[in-house]
């Protein structure tokens, strides 16, 4: 499929849009500085950290605790399905108490179906059923604010 240009120069910190591509919802989320600060600590909470697992290799620019580009490190780019059966993962970061989760959860993408959570790099918790973190898929920037998915 074609490749998406997206601009993102109405994203704020803390927001999250969606786009289309090859049928996928692919999520652009620009962490703030707290966001980013929590990928510390769930790198070794997370089955992966590194993304060194095959089903969905990793881009090489975006292999690091971020999982984005040097250029954005803020700008998280994946793809919105979950690693296991497919499901929609829901965000849990733009509310307050998450009630049917740990008290130190950071923040990050939940799946409903069979309770898989992904931190705030879509990377996979330990010991849940989805294999892999989420997808990251190809993109660069023809500029500051205007992304190329695909
Ligand atoms: Fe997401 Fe099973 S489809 S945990």
């Amino acid at each position: 499929g074609a490749a998406v240009e997206v601009d993102i120069a109405a994203l704020k910190p803390g927001e999250k849009m969606t786009v289309e591509w090859r049928g996928k919802p692919v999520w652009i989320l620009r962490r703030t500085p707290e966001m980013m600060a929590s990928l510390k600590k769930t790198d070794s909470e997370v089955a992966d950290p590194n993304s060194d697992r095959k089903a969905f290799p990793i881009p090489e620019y975006a292999k690091n605790e971020a999982r984005s580009r040097a250029d954005h490190p803020e700008v998280l780019v994946v793809v919105g399905i979950c690693t296991h059966l497919g499901c929609s993962p829901v965000d849990k970061f733009q509310t307050g108490a998450q009630p049917s989760l740990p008290d130190n959860w950071e923040g990050g993408f939940f799946c409903p179906c069979h309770g898989s959570t992904f931190d705030l790099a879509g990377r996979v918790f330990k010991n849940k059923p989805a294999p892999d973190n989420l997808e990251v898929p190809p993109y660069m920037y023809l500029a500051d604010t205007k992304l190329l998915v695909g």
